[in-house]
């Protein structure tokens, strides 16, 4: 079995500021650095160093091709992952003196992916297989539909949360993954548990999981629910937390772990991003995610 991570690949600029920048002030950055991001990228890293044999695709522009290195470096296969004409997806984000951040999106040639593009890469992958999705590149709907129509099983992370969200064929999924904000966009309440009452009710065959900062996550399935506390650890930046997030709860689901250790483990992982600067660069490796996990 193969996870196909069909998504973005970004350039991140990442400015350290007191606070985030408010309309009509100017404001100068204590630092600025320049990392591997995109919220595919990332969870392609994440799902890699969880132990997952996986295959990225996207597409990404000349100035981008360190990005591929980087997938390549953590041990992704990076076959489909295509250079097309323009520039890179890219990022400008702000981390506060809280480790807090705000992400500020240029799709690029995240933005160009096509349906004949999809096709040829899906052509490769077959039922036992599974897909995974972000709301961060182009042709997300024809991807999900195709998949699910050859047998795969698809996971969305609904990030970030737009109108195109609603136009997606969610009823599909087999994995529906959420923070807070996605969660109240698609449900239309910021109650917890109320997301999971209407998200499992309109999507009784996905599982929903939902992740609440430090008030840890849920993971929901018909009338089945299962909690999970955050670790507390302080945060230098956290970008990335939801990806890393992604894709160790992915590797446990994929082995049929219990719901808890699985939730357990991928709480600990993206707690331990946090404590680190950067999004793909933070991702910690399986062993160093499951000794904090059992610590
Ligand atoms: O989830 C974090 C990611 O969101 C960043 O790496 C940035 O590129 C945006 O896609």
């Amino acid at each position: 079995m193969r996870v196909l991570n069909f998504g973005s690949l970004n350039i991140d600029y990442v400015y350290q500021v007191d606070h985030f920048v408010q309309p009509g002030e100017t404001m100068s950055a204590a630092s600025l650095r320049i990392n591997c991001g995109g919220k595919g990228l990332n969870q392609s890293v994440a799902l890699a160093r969880a132990g997952v044999e996986t295959w990225h695709a996207g597409c990404i522009g000349a100035e981008g091709l360190f990005l591929k290195e980087k997938l390549a470096a953590a041990g992704v296969n990076t076959t489909f992952v295509r250079q097309v004409e323009g520039s890179t997806g890219h990022a400008i984000i702000q981390v506060d003196r809280k480790g807090q951040n705000c992400i500020l999106l240029h799709d690029g040639a995240n933005g160009r992916i096509t349906e004949a593009f999809a096709e040829e890469v899906l052509s490769a992958f077959g039922p036992e297989d599974v897909l995974l999705l972000q709301n961060e590149t182009s042709c997300v709907g024809h991807l999900l539909a195709r998949a699910a129509e050859k047998g795969m099983r698809v996971a969305l992370n609904a990030a970030p949360a737009n109108e195109r969200l609603k136009d997606l064929p969610l009823e599909r999924l087999r994995w529906l993954l959420v923070n807070e904000v996605e969660g109240a966009f698609l449900a239309g309440t910021e109650d917890p548990e109320e997301m999971a009452r209407v998200l499992t009710r309109r999507y009784p065959q996905t599982m929903l999981v939902l992740t609440l900062g430090i008030r840890g996550s849920l993971a929901a399935l018909g009338e089945e629910r299962v909690r999970m506390p955050a670790r507390r650890v302080t945060a230098v930046d956290t970008t990335a937390a939801g990806d890393t997030f992604t894709g160790y709860f992915l590797r446990g689901a994929l082995e049929g772990r219990p719901l808890e250790e699985t939730l357990g483990l991928a709480a600990a992982a993206s707690a331990l991003a946090v404590t680190r600067p950067g999004a793909a660069d933070a991702v910690p490796a399986y062993e160093e995610a499951l000794a904090f996990y059992r610590a």
